[in-house]
């Protein structure tokens, strides 16, 4: 008998054959994250979970799935999703998909920000509502070439939007938990103390991991560091940001407007002010969202599958301890 797969929202079929060739995998059709009690129906007897768009895999849910479980495969480079402590706890590896999402979320925060910054929104309603004006005065934003670029993270994913920004002639500050002396060198980029990076930029683009320490890294005090006409792109998690107090920094004119392509929570009740506020564009967590980084990260995380399947290392573990 095969082993079983469960993949709890549809992926990309195309990278999908070496996998199904070696297990029983069943694909949850629902586009929706999985809620927990659908969670805890589809784990038992599984050997190989791929949670798809943020599924939650907390202790429960492993020890529903039962000691069949080999590996959890989570879509997505973040895994804030899945209780990797307890997952060591039952060593089970957890597996992520790095690499190939870089470009296609550094567009989109890209993209946000220049959105932002020149308020395509309100130009889109503006055009589509009978009040297209070329008027003097009109729609005025924020220049984006030759202005400075805050990246707070300077991993692969804010690397990427660093260079974006150097090839817009931006200056580009950064703040991570260690400084990157190549980068320094070779973007160039200057490393700053979070508060200075925060007093100094007109664009902070958002790109540490949600953890413990980093949730509403950007809460109301460092909000109020911030020049007014400055602008906030967030396409890490939603949690890095105080949503209330940004939303306040906005509506008082703290700061000029935000570019958010996730929220706290996902998805965002249809009501949510951040949803309505003027300056403020959202975006349905579509960084990873091209045709070819998510068929990658499909591709991605069934190598991570198999190589476990096959009893061989993952790729990709977030847990090596667990391997042994
Ligand atoms: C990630 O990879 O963590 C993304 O947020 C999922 O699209």
């Amino acid at each position: 008998m095969k082993p079983r797969v469960w993949i709890t929202g549809p992926v990309a079929e195309a990278a999908l054959p070496g996998l199904r060739e070696l297990a029983d995998v069943t694909m949850r059709p629902a586009p929706e994250k999985a809620l927990p009690d659908e969670m805890l129906a589809g784990v038992p007897g599984l050997a190989g979970l791929l949670p798809v768009n943020g599924a939650r895999v907390d202790a429960e849910v492993l020890d529903t799935a039962g000691p069949s479980l080999r590996i959890v495969a989570n879509f997505g480079v973040g895994y804030d999703n899945v209780d990797v402590g307890a997952a060591t706890a039952r060593r089970i590896p957890v597996t992520n998909t790095p690499d190939v999402l870089v470009e296609s979320t550094a567009d989109v925060a890209f993209g946000l920000l220049i959105a932002a910054a020149r308020r395509f929104g309100e130009g889109q309603s503006a055009a589509r509502e009978d009040r297209w004006q070329w008027a003097q005065g009109l729609m005025w934003g924020q220049e984006v070439s030759g202005a400075t670029l805050g990246i707070l993270g300077l991993g692969r994913i804010g690397s990427a939007v660093a260079r974006r920004g150097r090839a817009f002639g931006m200056r580009v500050l950064y703040h991570s938990r260690s400084r990157k002396p190549e980068a320094e060198f070779a973007l160039p980029c200057e490393y700053r103390s979070l508060e200075d990076m925060l007093a100094e930029v007109d664009f902070l683009s958002l790109h540490v991991a949600l953890k413990p320490e980093t949730r509403h890294i950007l809460n109301g005090p460092a909000l109020a560091r911030m020049k007014r006409t400055a602008i906030v792109v967030n396409t890490g998690r939603g949690g890095l940001v105080d949503q209330a107090a940004l939303l306040a920094a906005v509506r008082d004119g703290r700061i000029a407007g935000a570019g958010l392509d996730v929220t706290d929570p996902e998805p965002p009740s249809p009501d949510d002010p951040i949803l309505h506020a003027p300056g403020i564009y959202v975006t349905p967590h579509i960084g990873s969202a091209s045709v070819g980084a998510r068929t990658a990260m499909t591709r991605v995380a069934a190598e991570n599958l198999t190589a476990v399947l096959r009893g061989r290392r993952p790729p990709n573990c977030v847990n090596p301890e667990v391997l042994g």
